[in-house]
């Protein structure tokens, strides 16, 4: 695994055509300048998953399939849903999941997160767990706990070895809203160095990115903050040149 991380979420954006076009500039800016010490995902709608694996194998870029969500259970009858087993199968190497979104839309709350983890990471894929405190529970003072109990909620006695997290504050997904680089850095010192740091008990600390509208005009001071360990980026990873730059970023001001 790079020792940074920075995967573009399209959620529920683009047509089949968008997505190629979207996946194909990403793969030229990548390899004009290519990046060595930053791994670089992107999460398409699940039906464009494999068209776009498709793509990413023909422009030999290095950019791993990502699946926004998963369905805990292997197969059956679940309509409408997506198992782990159907995303590895189409070339799918990490997936998302307890993104807020879901969260709050879906209804997944911590069991439901943890079972999906669980399907991932029997499946052998890793998992990028999202957690976030909303600005209610900040102004009132619960970010750490409200964070913390997500975080041990969906990894306690789990082998963290190849788990992902990423912070992503709900006040500021799609807001344009940042953290600052203090409030970001504040979280994920406390989510490395004290809750993760405890449950992998002497083993290495998964990577937690940031995410909350990165955009090129902030990746440079949240890149360069300790503990934050690479990004996840929704709105501004829909146009490939401005993905392309937060990678730059991403590689410019690694801070581990
Ligand atoms: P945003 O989304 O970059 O549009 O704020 C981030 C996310 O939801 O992962």
């Amino acid at each position: 695994m790079a020792n940074r991380l920075a995967v573009g979420n399209w959620k529920m954006n683009t047509t089949l055509d968008e997505a190629l076009s979207l996946v194909g500039g990403l793969a030229s800016a990548l390899k004009a300048a290519p990046v060595e010490n930053v791994g670089v995902g992107v999460a398409p709608p699940f039906p464009f998953l494999e068209p776009v694996g498709r793509a990413i194998k023909e422009s030999g870029a290095a950019i791993a399939l990502v699946a926004q969500d998963c369905h805990a259970e292997p197969k059956g009858a679940f309509t409408s849903a997506v198992s782990v087993p159907m995303l590895a199968s189409v070339g799918v190497t990490h997936v998302i999941v307890g993104h807020s979104e879901r969260r709050k839309h879906f209804g997944d709350d911590d069991a439901c997160v943890r079972a999906k983890l669980e399907a991932v990471l029997a499946a052998g894929l890793v998992p990028i767990v999202c957690v976030g405190e909303t600005l209610e529970q900040r102004e009132s003072g619960q970010a750490e706990a409200v964070v913390g109990g997500q975080v041990r909620a969906a990894l306690e006695g789990v082998d963290l070895s190849t788990v992902v997290v990423a912070y992503e504050p709900v006040w500021a997904i799609g807001t344009g809203k940042t953290a600052s680089p203090a409030e970001a850095g504040a979280m994920h010192t406390y989510l490395r160095e004290q809750v993760l740091s405890e449950i992998a008990a002497g083993k290495p600390v998964p990577l937690v990115l940031y995410g909350g509208s990165v955009k090129p005009a902030n990746i440079d001071s949240l890149a360069a903050t300790p503990h934050i360990g690479g990004v996840l980026v929704g709105g501004a990873s829909l146009e490939a040149s401005s993905f392309a730059q937060i990678v730059q970023g991403c590689a410019n001001n690694g801070s581990e």
